[in-house]
């Protein structure tokens, strides 16, 4: 995501005059810290999975989300080795969420947070095991947590005094003890958009712990019998490459922990410290190594309970975006190019914000390339943009692409596997594009495309 110039409003057009990096040296390299594994240019065209993206258009169509599982695997088995057996992973579900996911998940040994009925629900119908689910929300309704006790979710995570009432409620007239932490607001200012920071003090999640309200709600929670406190949680932000954030927060917590046993006897045994853990959308992005991340986490934890005399207790991490961003790539169809004379030359795709908010709603910033063939002419610095009725529908602000762009040429965005899809939306009626998986040289629709009629389906005349 951009920094915003001093006074520039979120959603601001950018200037004409904003600095634009230079054309890359090779308009038709893939940059391996970006592109999903083992992409690759065979014959001119990117191959993803070992599926050619000319094929993936043939077989589902544009504008198609591609996802490359053993990708989504890799950074896995990559997060589970860097925490180890000591160590619990929660995929924060949010970021992109379907049955053959949640069994990927489930296979990888990763467990699930879901923040929603509907994401509750598409968890339990893929057979996930439901003690390996963590239940988030700062507005779970009755009906949602009434759900998540009937199948037996491992966690629920509080983040109100009315909920800590109403959850203690239905698991008492559920006959059973509940598993809870409570969210607690560290006052961490992470350096990422305001719109998806959000351990500052100045939001709606989590109790405070400056203010002692996070440890009053431990010591309501510990009165009802219902309910089983096991631990903290605490989640700073998204898209955060700065590790110092991660730090203060670890540090807070733990010190919150030890507060818990000083005042209230209890020793807990769980920290769960959430997700935010960027990953590279651009070139010079420098996404965090969940190893070193594991260790430094770990280490902090260890010395600040060690310093209290506490054990160390179980950490939990909640990724989403680092899980399956880096292995989404999203294909369009070029349907027109314009040259909007001394200006610049727009080239509109058969997609836009209906499948990808994030540059209208973060700024955010993607890599794009010419995917269906190689081109030796001249870099052109273009806009790309989508098919919708507004201005703001940009997909690629500053897209340095060969100058024969032409209609029928797809393009490939990298990095939209997290928070695209699963922020869609059906804007000018649009259907949304399938998710398509990739892998072994074979694709197939885990998501199918929605058609017209499904829109219609929805239409009560
Ligand atoms: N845990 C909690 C409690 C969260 O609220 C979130 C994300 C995560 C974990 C996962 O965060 P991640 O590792 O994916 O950064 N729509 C925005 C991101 C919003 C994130 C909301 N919470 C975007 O497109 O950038």
């Amino acid at each position: 995501m951009r920094a915003h110039p001093a006074g520039a409003r979120h959603g601001d057009v950018a200037p004409l005059t904003q600095q634009v990096a230079p054309a890359p040296a090779d308009l038709a390299y893939l940059d391996p810290a970006i592109w999903p594994i083992g992409t690759e240019r065979r014959g001119g065209a990117v191959v993803l999975g070992g599926v050619d993206v000319r094929d993936i258009a043939e077989q589902h169509g544009t504008p198609v989300y591609a996802l490359v599982e053993s990708d989504v695997r890799a950074r896995c088995r990559s997060y589970r080795d860097a925490f180890g057996d000591d160590g619990d992973i929660y995929y924060a579900a949010k970021a992109l969420l379907t049955r053959a996911l949640c069994r990927w998940m489930d296979e990888e040994g990763i467990g699930l947070d879901v923040s929603t009925g509907g994401e509750l629900a598409v968890a339990l119908a893929a057979g996930f095991p439901a003690d390996r689910i963590l239940m988030h929300g700062n507005n779970k309704t009755v009906d949602e947590l009434r759900q998540a006790v009937t199948a037996g979710v491992g966690r629920v995570v509080l983040d109100s005094d009315i909920e800590i009432a109403r959850l203690a409620h239905i698991a008492e007239e559920l006959g059973v003890c509940q598993r809870v932490l409570v969210r607690v607001t560290v006052g961490v200012e992470a350096h990422t958009h305001e719109f998806i920071a959000t351990a500052h003090e100045d939001q709606k999640f989590g109790f405070s712990l400056g203010s002692g309200a996070a440890l009053e709600a431990a010591r309501r929670v510990l009165m009802l019998p219902s309910l089983e406190l096991v631990g903290l949680h605490s989640h700073i932000g998204s898209q955060i490459f700065d590790t110092a954030g991660f730090d203060v927060a670890a540090h807070r917590v733990a010190g919150l922990l030890a507060s818990v046993r000083d005042t209230l006897g209890v020793t807990l045994p769980e920290l769960d410290l959430g997700g935010g853990f960027g990953i590279a959308y651009v070139a010079g992005d420098d996404p965090v190594d969940p190893h070193s991340m594991a260790k430094q986490l770990r280490a902090i934890v260890q010395r600040e309970c060690a310093a209290a005399q506490l054990p160390t207790p179980r950490i939990a991490v909640e990724p989403g975006r680092a899980l399956v961003g880096p292995a989404g790539v999203t294909i369009y169809e070029v349907g027109t190019v314009k040259d909007v004379d001394g200006i610049r030359t727009y080239v509109s795709v058969d997609g836009g914000m209906s499948d990808n908010i994030r540059t209208a709603l973060y700024d955010a910033d993607y890599t794009i390339t010419l995917a269906s063939r190689e081109s030796d002419a001249p870099p052109l610095l273009t806009r790309v943009v989508g098919k919708h009725c507004e201005s703001g529908d940009v997909v690629v602000r500053d897209a340095w692409l060969p100058s024969d762009i032409a209609p029928g040429d797809l393009l490939a965005v990298a990095a939209t596997g997290a928070y695209c899809r699963s922020m869609a939306s059906n804007y000018n009626n649009v259907p949304r594009p399938p998710l398509v998986a990739v892998g072994n040289g074979v694709s197939r629709a885990i998501v199918r495309r929605e058609t017209i009629d499904d829109l219609l389906a929805l239409d009560q005349p």
